[in-house]
């Protein structure tokens, strides 16, 4: 093993940096030359990259987005991409990839190893948690930081005007950082599709919910929490219908990119640098085609065809929001 190339690819999450300064570490410890790939696939298949030192990674632990830059890769996705891909990365001379992502991310893996010898260990990066394999991703829990913040923030001005708030948190398909945040800020209600098997009798559930909880304490302020993509209605269409049938002010934030900037909390750089050392373990180890993760507090190691949480979300959302206790209607 002689040169390892480090990619971020997908949504940026805070933490990248401490994931991409602890495999540098970590590969010169073992006199592993390491390259960074600027742009994520875009920047692989041009074949832009830095060096990467000590000097590169010293200072970037509390860094929010990627030194190396990230994108979505549409080339990846036609037949082509990934055999370019592979030749790139034989053009670099690289032994080994590791890729900071998402589960997008990993499907461009997979499709890489079916052109190329080298080896390819994934490690977790998003905001969104939605990835099977592993209790959390990098960046994940300080999105739910910055979530809390801001709910904190809009109670304040709910409460004076005991307003009802809708507040539209990020996630793509996945509640996640729609239920801990709202567990964490003490919303009254979360909305994320796990929960939702007929959007209208949800509705109206809602609707009922909510009308007796403001006949019932008339001088309080109401905050739902709403996942992206959780119903067939935008938040504003959504305020509006709450309006028509609670007879309340109704109003809409939506944090959206908010969530993705700012210093990564301490679990996230824990978690990056604990995850980051375990990818060149794992390289060290002539492995290949998995994601590296924590489960119960161990490193596990996942397929790539396995890291998909799609089929699992369910019932692993559920199950945390029964733990809490938390108003399912
Ligand atoms: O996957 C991270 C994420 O921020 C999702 O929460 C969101 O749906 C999506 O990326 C937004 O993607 P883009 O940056 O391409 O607009």
């Amino acid at each position: 093993m002689k040169r390892l190339a480090i990619l971020t690819s997908g949504g940026d999450a805070p933490g990248m940096n401490a994931a991409i300064r602890a495999i540098t570490l970590r590969a010169l410890q073992e006199d592993i030359e390491v390259i960074g790939v600027i742009g994520g696939y875009n920047g692989l298949l041009s074949q832009e990259y830095i060096q990467l030192t000590n000097a590169t990674v010293d200072d970037i632990i509390g860094l929010g987005g990627t030194i190396l830059k990230s994108a979505r890769c549409r080339q990846m996705k036609e037949e082509h991409g990934p055999l370019l891909a592979a030749k790139a990365l034989d053009a670099m001379d690289v032994d080994a990839l590791i890729v900071i992502g998402g589960d997008g991310s990993f499907r461009g893996c997979s499709a890489i190893l079916n052109h190329w010898q080298g080896n390819i260990i994934g490690v977790p990066g998003t905001i969104d948690n939605d990835i099977n394999g592993t209790d959390q991703t990098i960046g994940f829990w300080t999105a739910v930081d910055t979530a809390v913040e801001c709910i904190d923030k809009i109670r304040d001005t709910a409460n004076a005007f005991e307003r009802l708030f809708i507040v539209e948190v990020m996630g793509r398909d996945c509640g996640f950082i729609a239920v801990e945040s709202a567990v964490a800020s003490g919303a009254e209600h979360i909305i994320c599709k796990e929960i939702i098997s007929n959007e209208s009798e949800f509705l109206e559930n809602l609707v009922q919910g909510l009308n007796s909880a403001i006949t019932a304490h008339r001088t309080t302020s109401y905050v739902i929490v709403v996942a992206e993509n959780s119903l067939s209605k935008t938040a504003q269409e959504l305020s509006h219908y709450l309006e028509q049938h609670t007879n309340t002010d109704c109003k809409v934030a939506i944090l959206g990119y908010l969530q993705r900037g700012g210093s990564p909390v301490a679990s996230d750089r824990v978690l990056a640098t604990k995850l980051g050392v375990a990818a060149i373990n794992t390289v060290l180890s002539r492995n290949s085609g998995v994601m590296v993760g924590t489960e119960h507090d161990q490193i596990s190691y996942t397929p790539f065809s396995q890291t998909s949480y799609k089929n699992t979300s369910n019932q692993a959302l559920i199950r945390r929001l029964n733990d809490l206790n938390f108003n399912l209607s």
